[in-house]
């Protein structure tokens, strides 16, 4: 059996009546930027994830911009406490603000950043924390906006990979007024291209966004500030409209999935979980993995996908050499990069698929210890 570790097909089969109405009238009405079908999926995507409003935007990278320029948070003199575990557009989206970036280590049990870590790193030139709700999981926002309210910091939640979660029975939108969500086809909530938007509570926080993502106009042909150009595009919005109302029973697979992945992995040989609530929304199903490559090198000989989410800390890596960290300082970060694996997970993966990706893990230990007996 061929198990991609994503797959698309089933998503674009079950909406494709929706998709197609959808775009039927956007050719009918010839209105290609921040027209209706934006306006519609904007209200609706505010009402799913239970914030006053939203603002589409052309990705993840640029939402986390946005928010940044919006909370002022822009000179190299300021900076932004992250992890470095996380896709490098996390910190991409940091520094295309034009501040700096600081990070500090994960929790190894959630592989989520340490709330007790960021706070130690906090100095004077700190401006704003951007936890990231890691695979779907969400960090623990709460401790995160009490150190905001202490140090008067922005607090930006990078909810990139977190469409539909709450912090233990919050929307996100309780806890600061910039969560950032990208749109990229593979995401919980995905479109066919680039896409993006910021939940916030906060009307005055709207407006402000709705003219940064726009170039600093308000409608007509005046620039009244520096914003750039990143819209979310009515086509895209034409796919987010019908994905949308399926986002929940699409996340209770996921959580399902896991479910299945976790007891069928519980006690397996050189794979250890990563711990869970019952919060996530599972984008990932993320194990640690004694010999990664050795194990993905089987699963693919037998048609199973994996990924890693991800290889390099960003610490590491040149674009972020800034920071003056090295090998060796954020060790639970860096141990996690050398043995996560993502196992696949889609909206429709079949339960006998998941099981078959299960047992082809334990063979694969079982073979390992066998032949290192
Ligand atoms: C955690 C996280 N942050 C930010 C981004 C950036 O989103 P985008 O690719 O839409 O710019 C992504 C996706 O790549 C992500 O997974």
């Amino acid at each position: 059996m061929h198990i991609p570790v994503v797959n698309f097909r089933p998503v674009l089969e079950a909406t494709r009546q929706t998709w197609e109405e959808n775009l039927r009238q956007l050719m009918e009405r010839q209105w290609f930027i921040l027209g209706d079908q934006v306006r519609a999926f904007e209200r609706d995507f505010a009402a799913a994830m239970s914030a006053e409003e939203t603002v589409g935007c052309g990705n993840g990278t640029d939402a986390i911009q946005l928010c940044l320029r919006a909370a002022g948070v822009t000179s190299p003199k300021q900076e932004v406490i992250t992890t470095a575990l996380t896709a490098p557009f996390s910190g991409i989206g940091i520094i295309s603000a034009g501040c700096s970036i600081r990070f500090a280590d994960i929790d190894p049990g959630t592989l989520q950043l340490d709330p007790d870590d960021a706070g130690n790193r906090i100095r004077k030139a700190t401006a704003a924390l951007m936890p990231v709700h890691l695979y779907g999981q969400p960090c623990r926002i709460d401790r995160f906006a009490r150190l905001a309210r202490q140090h008067r910091l922005a607090l930006i939640q990078d909810a990139c990979q977190a469409h539909g979660a709450q912090y233990q029975a919050k929307p996100l939108s309780a806890f600061s007024p910039y969560i950032a969500y990208s749109f990229y086809p593979t995401k919980n909530l995905g479109c066919l291209g680039d896409g993006g938007a910021i939940a916030t509570n906060r009307k005055t926080t709207a407006t402000l966004l709705r003219q940064l993502r726009d170039g600093g106009r308000r409608g007509g042909q005046v620039t009244y500030r520096a914003g750039i150009n990143s819209r979310l595009d009515e086509m895209q919005a034409c796919y987010l409209r019908a994905f949308l109302p399926h986002l929940k029973s699409w996340n209770e697979h996921r959580q399902a999935i896991a479910a299945l992945y976790d007891e069928a992995l519980r006690d397996c040989p050189g794979v250890q979980l990563v711990e869970r609530t019952k919060d996530s929304v599972c984008h990932l199903y993320v194990i640690r993995a004694a010999k990664r490559e050795k194990l993905r090198a089987f699963l693919a000989e037998r048609g199973i996908g994996t990924g890693v989410h991800y290889p390099v800390p960003m610490h590491l890596h040149p674009t972020f050499a800034a920071c003056g960290l090295r090998k060796g300082d954020l060790p639970h970060t860096e141990k996690a990069c050398r043995e996560v694996v993502s196992l696949p997970l889609w909206p429709y993966i079949p339960r006998a698929a998941a099981l078959e990706v299960a047992e082809k893990v334990r063979e694969y230990y079982r073979g390992s210890t066998q032949r290192k007996g």
